[in-house]
C-alpha cells in the first residue's frame, strides 16, 4: 500500500499506462462516477483517455485506503479553474494529478497544497519561440547556453516546475509564466517572482526527478518560513495493480 503523507512529508506515486490494453480500460472506466465516465468518453485520443482514467483510479484507490472509505465513496469535485478537490469524505489530505506521454503522477499532501507536473522528453520538438514566450530572461539564457540536443530537456525542466507551481496555487495557465523564474543549477530548484506574480521565494519548496528514462516530474509546495524543506517519497505503481475489481 502507498504511504500516507504528513505535513512535512509529501508522497508522489507514478505509473506507466502505456501497457494498459484498450478493453481493460473500457472495463475499468465503469468503476468511475458518471461525470468521469462522460469525460473519459469525450477524449478522441485513446492514450489521453487512459491517462485520465488511470489518474482518477490511482488517486481514488490511494485516498480510499488512507481514509478508510470505499473508492466509490471518494467524491471529487472540480474547483475554481479546473482544480480537482476532495468533496467527501472530510479529510485534510489533498491531491494533484498530471499526465504526459503515458506517465501519470499523483502527489498527496496533508494540510498543505501541492502541485505536480510531468512531461514526456520525447514529445514533439519544442520550438525556440515557445521558451521565448514562457520563460524569464535568465531561463532563456540558460536554455540557450545548453548544447542544441539538451535544450528541450532544460526547457521542459523549467516548464514542469512552472506548471507544478501553478497547480499548487490552483491557478490556470492564464498567468504570465515568464514571471516565475526558476534556477536549477543548485542542489534544489529555486524561484524568483517577477512583475505579475507576487510571492516570496523562501515560502516555496520545489523538486524534480526523472520517472524512468524519458519523463520528468516536478513538484511544488508552499513552505512556511523557518520550517524544513519537506521530505518527498517517490513510488512507482504497476498499472495492473490499479484494477478496480482487485
Ligand atoms: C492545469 C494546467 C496548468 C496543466 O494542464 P496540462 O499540462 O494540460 O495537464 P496535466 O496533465 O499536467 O494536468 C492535468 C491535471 O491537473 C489538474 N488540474 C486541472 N486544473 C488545475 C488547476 N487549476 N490547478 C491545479 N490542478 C489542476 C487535474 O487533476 C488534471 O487532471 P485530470 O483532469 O485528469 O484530473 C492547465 O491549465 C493547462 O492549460 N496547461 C497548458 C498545457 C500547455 O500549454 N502545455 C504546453 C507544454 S510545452
Amino acid at each position: 500500500m502507498l504511504p500516507a503523507p504528513s505535513f512535512g512529508h509529501l508522497v508522489i506515486a507514478w505509473t506507466d499506462v502505456r501497457l494498459l490494453p484498450g478493453d481493460t480500460a473500457a472495463e475499468w472506466v465503469r468503476s468511475l462516477p458518471d461525470d468521469e465516465q462522460a469525460r473519459f468518453a469525450k477524449y478522441r485520443h485513446a492514450p489521453s483517455a487512459h491517462e485520465f482514467l488511470v489518474g482518477r483510479l490511482l488517486a481514488r484507490r490511494w485516498l480510499a485506503a488512507l481514509t478508510g472509505t470505499a473508492a466509490a465513496g471518494i467524491a471529487l469535485v472540480e474547483g475554481p479553474r479546473g482544480r480537482p478537490a476532495i468533496a467527501a469524505p472530510a479529510t485534510s489530505l489533498q491531491f494533484n494529478l498530471a499526465h504526459s506521454g503515458g506517465v501519470v503522477a499523483c502527489i498527496l499532501s496533508d494540510g498543505r497544497e501541492a502541485g505536480v507536473d510531468v512531461e514526456y522528453l520525447d514529445r514533439r520538438p519544442v520550438p525556440a519561440d515557445l521558451w521565448h514566450r514562457f520563460c524569464a530572461p535568465s531561463e532563456i539564457a540558460d536554455i540557450e547556453a545548453q548544447p542544441l540536443d539538451a535544450r528541450q530537456h532544460r526547457f521542459l525542466t523549467y516548464w514542469t516546475l512552472k506548471e507544478a507551481y501553478l497547480k499548487a496555487r490552483g491557478l490556470g495557465i492564464a498567468v504570465e509564466l515568464a514571471d516565475v523564474a526558476f534556477s536549477v543549477t543548485g542542489l534544489h530548484p529555486t524561484v524568483a517572482f517577477r512583475e505579475s506574480l507576487d510571492g516570496t521565494p523562501a515560502d516555496w519548496a520545489f523538486g524534480m526527478f526523472e520517472a524512468g528514462p524519458r519523463h520528468l516530474i516536478s513538484w511544488a509546495t508552499p513552505q512556511a518560513p523557518g520550517t524544513p524543506r519537506p521530505a518527498v517519497d517517490i513510488h512507482f505503481v504497476a498499472v495492473d495493480t490499479l484494477d478496480p475489481a482487485s
